[in-house]
C-alpha cells in the first residue's frame, strides 16, 4: 500500500478501505496526462524560480524515463498504489532521489486530477470528431451515387412519400454534423487549465497559471480555483453528447435492421457484418446493428451516473467525483467502437434499388401528388383529398396502384383527370417536383451535397 500521505495517522488503513478508496485500476488509463501535466507544472516552477534549473531538469529527465517505460512494457502500474498520481510521484523519487520530493509543490491532486480528466477527455472530443467526420464522409459518398434511387418515406412506419436513397441517408448526415458542432462547442467551453487551484483555494506560491495553461495547449487558466477542482460539467457535457451520437446510431441502425428484414429486403448487409444462429442454417442476423443499438443504454447510463452522482456534492473536492472515470471512460471507448463499427458496416452495405423502387412504386405514396394534380385543375384541395381517398379505396379492391388505372376508370372517379395524370404522379415526377432546398429533387440534393463538401474539406 503506497500513499502520498499518512504522517496524521497512527493506525495503517484497512485493507478494504485501502481497496474501496484506491482509484489506480482505471485512472492509470490517464497515465500519459497525468506525465504530460507533472512537466508543464515542474517547468513553470522553474520559470518561477520555485524550484531550480538543475532541479526541473532532474525531474523532466525522471518522467521522460517513467513515461517511455510503462509505455514500452518495462515498468508496469500496479495496484500497491493508491492512484496513478502516487504511483508516478512514487516512482520519480525512487528514480532521482530528493528532487523528486517536489515535484507536488503548489499542486494538489483535486487541481490534477482535475487537469488529467480534462487532458485525457479533450483528446478523446477530437478523436470522436474525427470519426464522426469520416462516417459523415461515407453517408456524403452514399449520397452521391443514389440521387436517383427511389424509395418510399415513411411515417408511422407506413409508406408516405416517394423519396430517393441520397435524401434518407441527408438526414443523418445533418444529425451527425450536429454532433461534431455540438463537440467543437464542447471543445471550447472546457478548454481552460485547472492547474495551479491546489486543493480549492490557490497556493500562496508565485504560480504562473497562465503559462502552464499555455504550454498544455488550453486557452487560459480557469478563472475560480474552487469551481477548477469541483467542476465536471465537461464530463456531463460530452456524456450528454455522446448519448446523442447512440441514439442517432441508434435509429440509424433501427432502420438497417428493417431494411435488412426479410419482408423489406431494402438492403443486404455484407457477410463481414453479420452473425449466424447456432441452429438454424438459413439465417443471417443483424447482430452488429443490434449491439450498436443496445449499447446506446450503457452510455446513458454512463450519464444518469454522472448527473446523480453530482448532484449533491457541497463544494470543493469530495471523493463522490472520482466516480467520474470509469463510466466516462467506458462510453467513450463505446462510442468509438460503435462509430467505427458502423461505418465499416455501412461502407459495405449493398442496397436493393429495384426492391426500393417497387415498394415505392405500390403503396400509394403518389397520392398527395394525385391530389396537387386536381388543384392544379382548379378543385379545391379539401375536396381533392376526398376524391383520392375514394381513388385509393378503389385501388385497393382492384390490386392495383394510381397509374395502373385506365384514364376511363380514372374518369368516374373525378372527370377532371386528363391524359397528364399518368406523368404527373410518376415516381420520377413525384421526386423531381420535389426541388425547394431540403427537398429530395435531384436538383435540391446536389446543391445540399455541394455545401456538404465545403463543410467537411
Ligand atoms: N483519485 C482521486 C479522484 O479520482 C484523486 C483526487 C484525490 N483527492 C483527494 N482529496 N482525495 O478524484
Amino acid at each position: 500500500m503506497a500513499q502520498l500521505w499518512g504522517g496524521r495517522f497512527t493506525k495503517e488503513t484497512d485493507k478494504l478501505v485501502y481497496n474501496f478508496n484506491a482509484s489506480i485500476s482505471f485512472d492509470q488509463k490517464f497515465y500519459v496526462q497525468d506525465i504530460e501535466g507533472s512537466m508543464a507544472h515542474v517547468k513553470m516552477l522553474a520559470k518561477q524560480g520555485i524550484l531550480t534549473e538543475d532541479e526541473k531538469n532532474q525531474i523532466l529527465a525522471g518522467l521522460e524515463g517513467i513515461l517511455k517505460d510503462v509505455n514500452e512494457g518495462r515498468l508496469e502500474i500496479t495496484d500497491e498504489y493508491e492512484d496513478i498520481h502516487s504511483f508516478v510521484e512514487a516512482n520519480l523519487i525512487d528514480r532521482i532521489g530528493d528532487a523528486g520530493k517536489k515535484l507536488h509543490t503548489g499542486r494538489s491532486r483535486n487541481d490534477q486530477v482535475a487537469l488529467d480528466m480534462k487532458l485525457y477527455t479533450r483528446h478523446e472530443v477530437v478523436e470522436i470528431n474525427e470519426l464522426l467526420k469520416g462516417l459523415l464522409e461515407s453517408i456524403l459518398h452514399i449520397m452521391e451515387n443514389h440521387l436517383e434511387t427511389y424509395m418510399p418515406g415513411f411515417t408511422h412506419l407506413q409508406k408516405a412519400q416517394p423519396i430517393t436513397l441520397a435524401h434518407h441517408m441527408g438526414a443523418y448526415f445533418e444529425m451527425f454534423k450536429r454532433d461534431r458542432l455540438r463537440l467543437d462547442d464542447i471543445y471550447k467551453r472546457m478548454n481552460y487549465c485547472p492547474l495551479g487551484s491546489g486543493a480549492l483555494a490557490g497556493t500562496t506560491y508565485p504560480l504562473d497559471r497562465a503559462y502552464t495553461a499555455e504550454l498544455l495547449g488550453f486557452a487560459g487558466p480557469t478563472l475560480n480555483s474552487m469551481d477548477s477542482v469541483a467542476d465536471r460539467d465537461y464530463v456531463i457535457e460530452l456524456l450528454s453528447a455522446m448519448s446523442t451520437i447512440m441514439m442517432h446510431l441508434s435509429r440509424f441502425c433501427e432502420e438497417i435492421i428493417i431494411w435488412n428484414s426479410n419482408e423489406y429486403r431494402f438492403v443486404e448487409i455484407d457477410d463481414a457484418y453479420s452473425t449466424g444462429s447456432s441452429i438454424m442454417p438459413q439465417k443471417k442476423n443483424p447482430d452488429i446493428a443490434e449491439l450498436v443499438r443496445g449499447k446506446t443504454g450503457r452510455v446513458y447510463g454512463a450519464l444518469m451516473s454522472i448527473l446523480t452522482t453530482m448532484k449533491g456534492i457541497p463544494l470543493a473536492y469530495n471523493k463522490d467525483m472520482q466516480e467520474d472515470k470509469e463510466l466516462t471512460f467506458d462510453a467513450i471507448d463505446t462510442v468509438k467502437g460503435c462509430i467505427a463499427l458502423f461505418d465499416g458496416m455501412l461502407k459495405t452495405l449493398k442496397f436493393n434499388e429495384d426492391v426500393m423502387k417497387v415498394s415505392a412504386m405500390k403503396g400509394f405514396t403518389n397520392a398527395t401528388d394525385a391530389a396537387d394534380y386536381l388543384v392544379n385543375h382548379g378543385v379545391p384541395f379539401r375536396d381533392a383529398h376526398g376524391i383520392i381517398g375514394r381513388l385509393v379505396l378503389y385501388c385497393i379492391e382492384k390490386d392495383k396502384a394510381i397509374d395502373e388505372l385506365s384514364l376511363s376508370e380514372l374518369q368516374e372517379i373525378s372527370p377532371v383527370f386528363g391524359e397528364d395524370i399518368f406523368d404527373a404522379v410518376s415516381l420520377e415526377t413525384c421526386v423531381n417536383k420535389r426541388m425547394t432546398i431540403g427537398a429530395p429533387g435531384p436538383d435540391a440534393m446536389r446543391e445540399v451535397i455541394a455545401l456538404h463538401k465545403e463543410y467537411l474539406k
